[in-house]
């Protein structure tokens, strides 16, 4: 795996609107998140800006991604939309611009996006750059384009019951560092009972189970959550060894169950 500096947990943001949003990014600062997770088509970019200032926690020490929507994929489009984003974030910079979703149907080709990508990483609108939700052939076309060096992460949907291991062979052939979305897969690894009883015998929660299981194999994970003591909780999965065995009891639960699949939008999956 390459070198990264992105923290292991973040704290996603998907879904979560106005002061639903401002309150969670508050109380996820407050419990020691410092990797906030958006995206432009979240609509949430001022709230989570806001969230952000009202903390009083130090620029240097917040690492703050966002992902560029379908429709500013063009090469004249990508640049404005991060400039946009920063002025909602209250940011001179991110510290992680994704392209959030291949574009559908390869209609902007692959090497125009990522080229423009990396010209706003030249720019200093973002300190690293990445990509979200390709497909081992986009990936390798995003490699092709601006290098696998260039690529701090690919962030996906991983978790016990998607493990997405073609996905995760290639990217590790490559050095490429993979995000974990939907770790705790929505909330359905809460009611998985080979989950449940691993966590019993370590004294976990189920939760934390599900995101020490990503975290042991290298990804970053971004658990979303409105409540401030499963807020908590999961940043202390730091803290909690998985063995072999409770690593490998976890792998047969891999059934292939996509969550996020959006008609008109997802990819051929591999
Ligand atoms: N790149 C992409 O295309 C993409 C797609 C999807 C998601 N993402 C990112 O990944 C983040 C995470 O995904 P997600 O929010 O969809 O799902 P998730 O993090 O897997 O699950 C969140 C759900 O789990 C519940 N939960 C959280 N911690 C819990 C705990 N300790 N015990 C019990 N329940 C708990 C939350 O409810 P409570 O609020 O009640 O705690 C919420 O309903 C998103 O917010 C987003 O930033 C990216």
């Amino acid at each position: 795996m390459s070198h990264t500096t992105i923290p292991a947990i973040g704290l996603g943001t998907f879904r979560l609107q106005g002061q639903i949003v401002i309150d969670s990014v508050r109380n996820g600062l407050a419990a020691g998140y410092r990797h906030i997770d958006t995206a432009q088509i979240y609509g949430n970019e001022a709230e989570v800006g806001q969230a952000m200032a009202d903390s009083g926690v130090p620029r240097g020490e917040l690492f703050v991604t966002t992902k560029v929507w379908i429709d500013s994929l063009e090469a004249g489009k990508l640049i404005p939309s991060l400039k946009e984003s920063l002025r909602k974030l209250r940011l001179q910079q991110l510290d992680l611009a994704l392209i959030h979703w291949p574009s559908p149907g390869d209609a902007v080709p692959v090497a125009e996006y990522m080229g423009a990508l990396a010209e706003a990483k030249e720019q200093g609108l973002a300190r690293q750059i990445g990509v979200s939700n390709f497909t081992v052939a986009h990936l390798r076309q995003a490699v092709d384009a601006v290098g696998a060096a260039q690529i701090a992460t690919q962030q996906i949907e991983i978790h016990p019951f998607l493990q997405n291991r073609k996905a995760l062979e290639y990217a590790r052939s490559q050095g490429i560092h993979l995000t974990a979305y939907m770790p705790l897969a929505y909330g359905k690894v809460m009611q998985e009972p080979l989950i449940v009883d691993i966590a019993r015998r370590h004294n976990a929660t189920p939760a934390q189970v599900a995101l020490a299981w990503s975290l042991q194999q290298g990804f970053a994970v971004i658990p979303s959550s409105t409540s401030p003591a499963n807020l908590k909780s999961n940043l202390a999965a730091r803290g909690l060894v998985l063995t072999a065995e409770d690593m490998a009891a976890i792998a047969t639960l891999d059934r292939n169950e996509r969550i996020a699949n959006p008609d008109g939008i997802a990819p051929q999956w591999d």
